[in-house]
């Protein structure tokens, strides 16, 4: 719940369609063949390694990083994302409902090897207190890596259907409408950003930067999407980012 005791906004976007989201991502083009093979490359390897999936949604990473070697944590703000990646792993997996907003009072310092977050700090507005509990929770050396939109294609977006007031410069929240897990269209609130608000609080938070990547999509979304595959080739959706705790 946020400070207002009101669901998390990450919660009353997915609980629109949890299910028709679970259902579409394991092969959906953006996750499976676009953000998955980019962050997966950015993590180092898993065997034996204590790994946070942070914002776990239906759990399809947490398999991943299971079948992996690695003993996970999942967790997540949707109790419905929390119920199927219990579902989907059982006793293979330790699978939490919490609020990344929240202190990460399940875990102690120092305990992890490695947090994954993808495609969930876009729903976080002041990402520092976020950022700071990752970096409590990893061992020194561990790695950070998450992904979200790409500042410029986010502001491209926002800007051109007059969903934003600001420059590219401010961090704002916009409201869209998705139309890619059928209908009733969920109405997904989420925030933009500049770059610079992207990496710094990730510096500040005492991290350091190993890794930017500007994925490209893979061969099997050539042959499920084209028209998008040649959009992605020549300009970027998502953005991944791989730090280490000093
Ligand atoms: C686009 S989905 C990504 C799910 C998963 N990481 C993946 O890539 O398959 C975004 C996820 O972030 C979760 N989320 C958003 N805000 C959150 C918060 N404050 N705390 C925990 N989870 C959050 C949502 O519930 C949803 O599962």
């Amino acid at each position: 719940m946020t400070a207002e005791n009101e669901p998390a906004l990450g919660r009353r976007n997915y609980e629109q369609f949890a299910r028709r989201y679970a259902e579409a991502v394991p092969t959906k083009p953006h996750n499976a063949y676009y953000d998955r093979p980019a962050v997966l490359a950015l993590l180092p390897e898993l065997r034996g390694k204590r790994v946070l999936d942070a914002g776990c949604g239906p759990g399809i990473y947490a398999e991943e990083l299971v079948n992996r070697g690695a003993s996970v944590v999942a967790v997540d703000v949707t109790p419905e994302f929390v119920a199927m990646t219990r579902g989907r792993l059982g006793e293979r997996a330790t699978v939490l409902e919490a609020d990344l907003e929240q202190p990460l009072d399940f875990a102690r310092d120092a305990e992890f090897d490695v947090v994954v977050c993808p495609l969930v700090l876009d729903y976080i507005e002041d990402w520092q207190p976020t950022l700071g509990e990752f970096h409590r929770i990893l061992k020194p050396g561990g790695v950070f890596a998450f992904s979200q939109g790409h500042p410029w294609n986010d502001w491209q977006l926002a800007s051109a259907r007059g969903l934003v007031s600001g420059t590219y410069f401010d961090t704002e929240r916009y409201t869209m409408e998705w139309h890619g897990f059928g209908e009733p269209y969920p109405r997904i609130t989420a925030f933009r950003r500049p770059l610079e608000a992207m990496i710094n609080p990730v510096i500040d938070a005492g991290f350091q930067i190993e890794r930017i990547v500007e994925p490209r999509p893979t061969e099997e979304f050539r042959a499920v999407d084209p028209e998008r595959y040649e959009r992605l080739m020549r300009e970027p959706g998502f953005i991944g980012v791989r730090a280490v705790k000093l």
